[in-house]
């Protein structure tokens, strides 16, 4: 694919951030995105632009009926210089996944790579060498045709921003306080919470707020049917450790197939943990915590990389694991993770790819 590089003036970059070791989440974007527009001929118009608004028509059918994806994955400086992205190609082929199930148009892996690759190259001056901190990738995709009939587009804009981060949470590498929602669910199997689409980010505005303001970082939520099996939290995946076994709930269509999560059970059966992918219960859960059979808690993800669960708040209860201290499992399995996505350690599984140097 051919991609149309514009070149921005010395007046017209952005004054980077100051200090990366104060970067939150997602608040401060580059110079350049990359776009490119789909029609009834196809894919077009492939460029890495100044970063700046888009103008789309009132009517534009994703203001109405949410047709839109989006992915999110990092770029790592390592120590040595080297730009590495962690298993790209999986956030290709989920991206895919999400366009399918939503009517929208597929791109061609080797493109979606290309682009992905290309802008992070041309903004790497962007990119954190700060302990902790990467440039997270955003590619979206949006129906972009003016209609108010419910049905697809023929229209759409892909783009991708990117953003240097710190931290997804505010204590950094801290155990997080969850509530476990038993009112509203997130997605129910048979819709799509197993993609990665706005609408199920909109769902969970209520419960995650009321949860924020009683101060927990997220919830925790529980199947749509029976509010009975643990689901997966806001933006993470979830696991429980029973001493040397980490235990993690299945894919069974209503949760994210996270590539953290994937990634964790590799690695955890690489250091000789058992995991075990299956339905768990939030009473097996209570019950675990307070008779000790389950250890630790943490979830997985892009932004949240492994986070330490310290407390589960469930039916005005509070069940604390571990004393609120970060678990040896879970650091563990951090420290391996991070070490891998950072290029510090060997890496068994080809998950890591250089597309370049600082
Ligand atoms: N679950 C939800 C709802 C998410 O938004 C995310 C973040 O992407 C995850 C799980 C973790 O997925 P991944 O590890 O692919 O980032
Ligand atoms: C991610 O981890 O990439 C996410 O998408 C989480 C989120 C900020 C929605």
């Amino acid at each position: 694919m051919k991609i149309a590089i514009e070149n921005l003036n010395e007046n017209e970059l952005k004054p980077i951030y100051s200090d990366a070791s104060q970067l939150g989440f997602g608040r401060i974007f580059t110079d350049r995105m990359f776009t490119m527009r789909y029609n009834t001929t196809g894919w077009a118009d492939a460029k890495i632009e100044k970063y700046k608004n888009f103008s789309f028509d009132p009517s534009a059918c994703v203001f109405h009926y949410s047709q839109e994806i989006f992915e999110g994955m990092k770029a790592y400086a390592s120590e040595d210089g080297r730009i590495l992205l962690f298993r790209p190609e999986q956030n290709v082929r989920r991206m895919n996944r999400s366009a399918d199930r939503l009517v929208m148009p597929p791109i061609p892996e080797e493109d979606m790579l290309q682009a992905i690759e290309e802008l992070v190259v041309a903004e790497k001056r962007w990119i954190p060498k700060a302990p902790g901190t990467s440039i997270y990738i955003r590619p979206t995709m949006v129906a972009t045709e003016p209609f108010l009939g419910v049905h697809p587009s023929s229209e759409y804009l892909f783009f991708i921003i990117l953003s240097p981060v710190g931290a997804y949470y505010k204590g950094g590498f801290q155990p997080i306080k969850l509530y476990v929602e038993d009112t509203f669910v997130r997605a129910a199997v048979g819709g799509v919470g197993d993609i990665k689409t706005g609408g199920n980010y909109a769902a969970s505005l209520m419960a995650g707020y009321e949860a924020q303001r009683k101060g927990f970082s997220q919830v925790l939520w529980l199947d749509a049917r029976e509010r009975k099996y643990v689901e997966e939290v806001g933006a993470m995946n979830m696991f429980f450790v029973f001493g040397d076994k980490i235990v993690t709930p299945p894919l069974t269509g209503s949760i994210l197939p996270g590539i953290t999560r994937a990634s964790v059970l590799e690695l955890a059966n690489h250091l000789g943990l058992k995991t075990e992918e299956r339905a768990i219960t939030i009473e097996e859960v209570i019950d675990g915590i307070s008779s000790g059979d389950i250890t630790e808690a943490f979830g997985s993800g892009t932004a949240a990389v492994i986070s330490p669960v310290g407390s589960l708040y469930f039916k005005e209860k509070d069940y604390s694991l571990n004393n609120v201290q970060v678990g040896e499992v879970t650091q563990r399995l951090y420290d391996t993770l991070v070490n891998i996505q950072y290029g510090k350690a060997e890496d068994p599984f080809g998950w890591v790819k250089e597309i370049g140097r600082l």
